[in-house]
Parts: structure tokens; sequence; C-alpha cells
């Protein structure tokens, strides 16, 4: 077994931060995105990736490199802890038989032979959470639940779920990856923000993935944006059609369209190639200065 920290303390961080999940061993979207903070001027030591650095794309050991040479804080995800216990399945929770079990057989095991010895026993000392205080908000990055890292959480998942989660985390805001959509929802007077991915579309046909801007203003209101990533993405596709995985990933980075929905509920199912849209900021009030049982109402 792999040496793994439970938990990991930023403390309080002034400033935006960004968040972004999944770069799935896409290293054109990873650069895409180092560019991109950098034109926003957010710093490593505010930028949070909750995990999967290695999946469906062709290059997890050059994005391992790129984003330990970032800077950045990266969580564990269940791509990162089986690789470095080096386990017959990424641990995604794919039901066996499905047609996301077959196709992970071909991009883990050549993210098995493609990472150095060394990065994987990086991976196997990511935290499995990080908090951080961003103003009155006592945030949480957690991969896909609390405890159960492979667990997947979605905007269509009961609340009755997030609230378990937020309650175990014991915070304000949870951020969190895993399921590979953005979403950010109101929990009981908690937040639950899903920034997406940026290694694989959002199945929302379109090529462009997800990240998440978190701010904190001067009243103390969260403020949040779901922040689209344009890149060469036809440049990633090549590069896995080049290294052998011609799959249906390698299509779903210029189509939009995952080649499984094994793992989505039905909502989310029904929602496959539908443009994904969001306010241009979300705006929420800190739990204890709100006085409605629907902060929701803060939305501008
Ligand atoms: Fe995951």
């Amino acid at each position: 077994m792999t040496t793994m920290q439970d938990r990991y303390d930023l403390g309080a961080i002034n400033g935006a931060v960004m968040v972004f999940g999944g770069p799935y061993g896409n290293l054109q979207a990873t650069q895409a995105l180092r560019k991109r903070a950098e034109e926003l001027g957010v710093p490593p030591e505010r930028i949070i990736c909750t995990g999967d650095v290695a999946a469906y794309c062709a290059e997890p050991q050059a994005v391992v490199d790129t984003l330990r040479e970032w800077g950045v804080h990266v969580l564990m995800g269940n791509c990162e802890e089986s690789l470095a216990d080096d386990a017959d399945d990424c641990g995604c929770g794919f039901a066996v038989g499905s047609q996301c079990a077959i196709l992970s057989e071909d991009w883990y095991g050549y993210c098995r032979k493609a990472l150095s010895t060394e990065a994987r026993a990086w991976m196997g000392v990511l935290p499995r959470r990080i908090h951080l205080q961003l103003g009155p908000w006592r945030a949480a990055v957690i991969h896909g639940g609390a405890e159960i890292l492979n667990r997947f959480i979605f905007a269509s998942t009961p609340i009755e779920t997030k609230r378990e989660e937020v309650a175990h985390c014991d915070a304000d805001l949870v951020i969190a990856g895993h399921c590979g959509i953005p979403f950010t929802q109101f929990v009981d007077g908690a937040v639950w923000h899903n920034p997406g991915v940026i290694g694989m579309p959002a199945n929302d046909g379109s090529s462009e993935v997800w990240w998440g801007l978190l701010q904190v203003d001067s009243e103390g209101r969260l403020r949040i944006e779901h922040q689209r990533l344009r890149y060469d993405h036809l440049a990633a596709q090549e590069s896995m059609r080049r290294n052998g995985l011609h799959n249906g990933y390698a299509r779903a980075l210029s189509c939009g369209l995952w080649p499984s929905m094994d793992v989505l509920p039905p909502t989310e199912r029904a929602q496959q190639g539908a443009p994904l849209s969001f306010p241009a900021e979300w705006v929420f009030q800190a739990r204890d200065a709100c006085d409605s049982a629907d902060c929701t109402s803060q939305i501008v």
C-alpha cells in the first residue's frame, strides 16, 4: 500500500481561486489552462486540481510533469490511487462488463506503461482531501465523495447524498470532481461546486472543456463562475491516435459526446449533446449572513 495523506490544509487564501478536474493525460488542455491562469494572474498556490491527472488521453507523464513544474495543488483521484498501487483497473467504479469498463482496459493499461515509477510515487502521496478558508467560507476539496474516492455525484444526485457529504466534510463549500460534468448547487446553506474536467468535454456536444473561478467579495459573498476553455483538441486527438488510442474517447475530444454513458443517471443521459449554460456568475451569501432558507435568490 502507498502512504496517503487524508487531509491537507491550505489555511486562509485571499484572491481568486482556480479549480479544475480531470486533466486525464490531455497535455494540450493542461497547457491551455496554465496559459489562462497566467493571463488572469492566478498564481499556482491559488490553483487546485481535483484529481484524475492520468486517464483517457495520450500524455499522462507530460501532464504529471507539467502540473508539478507549474506547482498547483493536486488532489488524489481514483486514477492516481490505482496507478500508485499498480492496481489492475482504474478504480473508476465502472460496472463489470460495461462499456466504460471495457474502454478503460485500453487507456488504463496505456497509462500504467506510460508513467514513470517516480510519477506513480508522487501520485501515491497526494492528499485525499484539501481544506482551505475563503473569507468566511470553510471549503473542502474532494475527488468523488469525502470517504469514497470514486463516488459519482452529479447535479441530479439526490440532495440527501450531498447533505451527507457536506456534513462529513464539515464545510460551507464543497468542491468536487470525478463525475466529469460541471454544476453548482445550493445544499442547505452550503454550496456544492463541481468545476468539471479539462481533459474531456462535458458530453455537451462541444469540444470545449470546463473549469471554475471562485472568489469572495468584500461583503463575504462567494462568487463562482463556470468558465469554458478552448484548446487545441485536434492536437490532443492526434496524439491519442499516434499512440494507438483509437477509441471513442479520441472521437469525443472533437464531437464532445462521450462514447459510453454507463455511469450517467437518467437526467444527465437525457442531456447528452445539449449545450451547458450557467449564470454569468453565481453569488452566495455566507451561511451566517443568510436569513432565508433559500440563499439562491442571491444569484445575479
Ligand atoms: Fe475519478
